[in-house]
């Protein structure tokens, strides 16, 4: 385990505080900090949002989250006698600045105290308001940071209003834009392995490396937000943000540090090398595609269209498979599949960096010598594996060579045996003021360029999306995509 250092304390307000994401996700992962011993004593955490719930409705609401999404093995009552304390709630309405006057009540002598992280966990198009309400209410001084969810934004431009607004109220080192992705402890074990031995670098370029493939495989489907969902689509829901992510970290080069600053810019030099998509490269390089019926896990379950709330008109994509280029030194001609859906038949998360073959074999004919492959799980289990090749121990006649894997997952000797969740880390890593795992403005609005041309090039077509059946690997159009190139996706198994 790492060294426990309880954090300063800290104000966090939740804006959204009694929503989905809330109670789900931000709530268990602050009671697992406090479990943990990483909140500082005087830390505390304030719903906000505009229901009137008053402390004890509050309290009820986080109490039965927390019961439905805490692992049992994680719940302890004494922990919740504390965390409990540290609850309050104010009803606070975004659109009524008035209303920011009970969260200033709220945090009265607290405020110039102690830091505060305002997270806010709503529509983002209330981003904007509510910086600018918090700091006509007083509410924000330097030391202050921000939290904005995703999505930024639709397109470059609807992000430029929405880092504008925050902007307007908050220094961009205060902005803490969250990638959940990025805070998977195998998501950054993954800079470890590249940066902290000496093995991978020098063969981590196109000499060596064939092709990267990033697969986020869903078997949801809109999971009763089809309007939401529609707005969206795969591009901008996943794409745009998370598999771009992932993208930066295996593709970036050597960071001078593990500074944000240092980080970002490696990160953004690779969002910039990204080939923006002609037309004809959209279509080419591009699929889109919406489930039809089918089976999932062995359950029939409806066509995208015909879920609650669909419209039969919808052309919104469920699934996308894109070939991505790097025009760079390091990854020209590597290709780097990306590919996500819903409805899918597994649900995982992987990156699979696929070396190139040996040049020539000196094996007995008909070898199957498979090429090396750094495979990097980020759910639903973590791990990282290398695939290489090894002798297949015996007596017999000529040297019979066999896959084996081998395990880069931390032992259960050395790891707390818990990992912890991504929101875990991000969260603390706010209240500690260190956004290098965080998302800067200038990489969404490079990824929004890059995403904006494959969205424009969709718009333009006369082709409808491809059709693929629930439960599928998506259409034959996706498999197309690689096996052009002589190549095939990775299958989990
Ligand atoms: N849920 C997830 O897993 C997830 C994952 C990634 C990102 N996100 C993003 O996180 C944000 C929140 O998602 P969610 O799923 O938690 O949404 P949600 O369940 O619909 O919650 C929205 C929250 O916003 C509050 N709100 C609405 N209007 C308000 C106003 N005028 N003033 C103050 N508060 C207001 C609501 O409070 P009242 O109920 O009191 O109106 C509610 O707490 C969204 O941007 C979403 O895209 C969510």
């Amino acid at each position: 385990m790492d060294q426990l250092t309880a954090s300063s304390p800290c104000n966090v307000v939740i804006f959204g505080g009694n929503g989905d994401l809330a109670i789900r996700k931000l709530l268990p992962a602050l009671y697992n900090l406090d479990r943990t011993g990483y909140l500082g004593d005087n830390t505390r955490v304030i719903g906000a949002s505009r229901t009137d719930l008053g402390h004890d409705g509050y309290l009820d609401l986080v109490k039965q989250g927390l019961d439905q999404f805490v692992d049992r093995a994680q719940w302890d009552e004494a922990v919740w006698e504390r965390f409990s304390k540290r609850l309050t709630y104010v009803a606070v309405n975004a659109r009524e600045p008035e209303t920011f006057k009970n969260l200033a009540a709220e945090l009265d002598q607290d405020f110039s105290c102690q830091d505060t992280v305002y997270y806010l966990s709503t529509a983002p198009d209330f981003f904007g308001e509510i910086s600018r309400n918090l700091n006509e209410a007083g509410l924000v001084n330097s030391s202050s940071r921000v939290v904005l969810e995703k999505p930024i934004g639709k397109s470059l431009a609807s992000s430029k209003v929405i880092n504008d607004g925050v902007s307007e109220i908050f220094a961009e080192n205060n902005i803490y834009r969250i990638d959940h992705y990025l805070g998977k402890e195998t998501v950054q074990n993954l800079l470890a392995v590249r940066f902290a031995n000496a093995l991978f670098e020098p063969v981590w370029t196109n000499a060596h490396i064939d092709n990267v493939q990033i697969t986020v495989a869903e078997t949801v489907g809109v999971e009763g937000r089809w309007g939401y969902y529609d707005d969206s689509g795969a591009l901008r829901d996943m794409i745009q943000n998370h598999l771009l992510q992932l993208l930066c970290l295996v593709a970036m080069g050597v960071p001078v540090s593990l500074d944000a600053d240092a980080v970002r810019a490696e990160k953004l030099k690779v969002l910039k090398s990204l080939q923006t998509m002609s037309l004809d490269k959209v279509r080419r390089n591009t699929v889109r595609a919406q489930y039809a019926a089918g089976n999932v896990g062995g359950k029939a379950v409806p066509g995208y269209k015909e879920e609650e709330g669909g419209k039969p008109n919808s052309q919104t994509e469920t699934f996308v498979a894109i070939r991505a280029d790097i025009h760079n030194w390091r990854w020209r001609g590597v290709p780097f599949y990306l590919r996500t859906g819903k409805r899918l038949p597994a649900r995982y998360s992987e990156i699979v960096i696929q070396f190139k073959d040996v040049p020539h074999s000196i094996f007995p004919e008909g070898s199957n010598l498979a090429s090396n492959k750094l495979v990097i799980r980020l759910q639903p289990e973590e791990s990282i594996q290398l695939n290489m090749m090894n002798k297949l121990p015996g007596l017999g006649e000529g040297m019979q060579v066999t896959p084996v894997t081998l395990n880069l997952t931390m032992p259960d000797h050395i790891a707390d045996s818990r990992v912890p969740e991504a929101y875990e880390r991000l969260i603390l890593d706010v209240i500690r003021g260190n956004s290098t795992l965080f998302v800067h403005r200038d990489e969404v609005e490079a990824a929004w360029v890059w995403a904006d041309a494959i969205l424009d090039g969709w718009k333009q077509s006369t082709v409808a999306p491809h059709s693929y059946p629930a439960g599928s690997w998506g259409p034959q159009a996706a498999f197309e995509l690689v096996a052009r190139d002589g190549r095939s996706w990775q299958e989990s198994n």
